[in-house]
């Protein structure tokens, strides 16, 4: 099978986590769970939070300069900001114009993408399209989340999952090498929309008092339904990708999916017949980080040599919406 050429690259990653740490031991002492459940159920042994009066711009503007310091470019050299996030710093505006004003870029097109933890995925592929006509040549892609100021810290079926982080990528055009975004597709089903819910804060619901003592502002989930369906649907959005990128899962080196669940993670190696080896695994030390957990897991294998130029990697995400996507990349 012949894959089709790229017509963007990866010029550079980068990725930024909080330096406070949240061992599942110190949840024992928030809500009633055990460090052997949380592990056990999800692989999840840490989490980073952010500093107090840290914002989710702050985070998402240090990944993007570390990564246009991978890719030896600076913010004037940037045509586009996408930010992947659902927890950005104010509901208006878009968190990617606070990134824009931090890294000092121009008058560019800054937005936020609202697909949850398939934000990142969702922005390479948007980034993908307007360099592939032209519109734009360095685009900065980030997947960022403070999560932990949104999540029901009395509420154990949520809080012990997720974490905060962020993590980047600078998109140029590809150089006829074969190296870059070799197919990349994003898909949404609108029917589980209530499976992963902020219920309140919007205007189907504006915030009361009471809604507030509820918890209605923060993250509500039906983790079984969310379980099966990721399974299901990150191993077929894989395999439309590959088959688009005209490749088989024999031919990854390496597969950087969504950190949400380690048991997710292993279903989907069987299901795709791959070894979990070949996954990068990250979650024990981050949790969830949603939009973030793959440029993290990226950057931290970019930087410690596990992937190298040239090797074949597969990305895939799922979440709220619930939205999800896959790509194959060159590296
Ligand atoms: N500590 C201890 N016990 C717990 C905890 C906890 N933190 N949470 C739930 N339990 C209990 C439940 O109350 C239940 O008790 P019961 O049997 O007495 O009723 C028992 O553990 C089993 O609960 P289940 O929900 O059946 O546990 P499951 O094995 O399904 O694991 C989990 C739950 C980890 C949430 C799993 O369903 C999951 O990972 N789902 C996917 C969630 C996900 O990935 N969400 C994010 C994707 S989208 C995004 O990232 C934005």
């Amino acid at each position: 099978m012949s894959s089709p050429q790229p017509r963007s690259r990866i010029l550079g990653t980068g990725s930024y986590t909080p330096a406070r740490v949240l061992h599942n031991t110190d949840l024992e002492k928030i809500v009633d769970t055990s460090d052997s459940w949380i592990s056990e159920r999800t692989g999840i042994r840490r989490r980073h939070i952010a500093a107090e009066g840290e914002l989710t711009s702050d985070m998402a503007a240090a990944a993007g300069r570390s990564a246009l310091d991978a890719a030896g470019l600076s913010a004037a050299d940037l045509d586009m900001i996408i930010v992947g996030t659902i927890s950005g710093d104010t509901p208006m505006p878009s968190c990617a114009v606070y990134v824009q004003q931090k890294l000092g870029a121009q008058e560019i097109p800054a937005f936020d993408i609202s697909a949850a933890c398939a934000g990142f995925v969702y922005g390479l592929t948007i980034a993908d399209q307007f360099i592939a006509n032209g519109v734009a040549r360095h685009v900065l892609v980030i997947g960022v989340e403070l999560l932990s100021r949104i999540l029901n810290w009395k509420d154990r079926t949520t809080c012990v999952l997720f974490g905060d982080g962020a993590g980047a990528v600078v998109l140029g055009p590809a150089s006829g090498d074969g190296r870059g975004i070799i197919s990349t597709r994003i898909f949404s089903d609108g029917t589980l929309a209530n499976s992963l819910v902020i219920p309140g804060g919007g205007t189907a619901e504006p915030l009361t008092p009471e809604g507030i003592e509820q918890s209605r502002n923060k993250v509500h989930m039906v983790g079984q339904d969310i379980f099966k369906v990721a399974v299901k649907n990150l191993s077929s959005a894989s395999l439309i990708a590959l088959e688009t990128a005209g490749m088989a899962a024999g031919d990854l080196d390496w597969v950087v999916a969504h950190q949400a669940n380690l048991r997710i993670i292993s279903q989907v190696a069987a299901r795709l017949s791959l070894p979990l080896e070949r996954f990068v695994l990250n979650i024990e030390e981050y949790g969830n980080t949603s939009s973030a957990s793959i440029p993290i897991a990226l950057d931290e294998a970019v930087r410690d040599g596990r992937i190298e130029p040239g090797q074949n990697v597969l990305f895939c995400a799922l979440g709220a919406g619930i939205s999800w996507g896959a790509s194959v990349i060159r590296m």
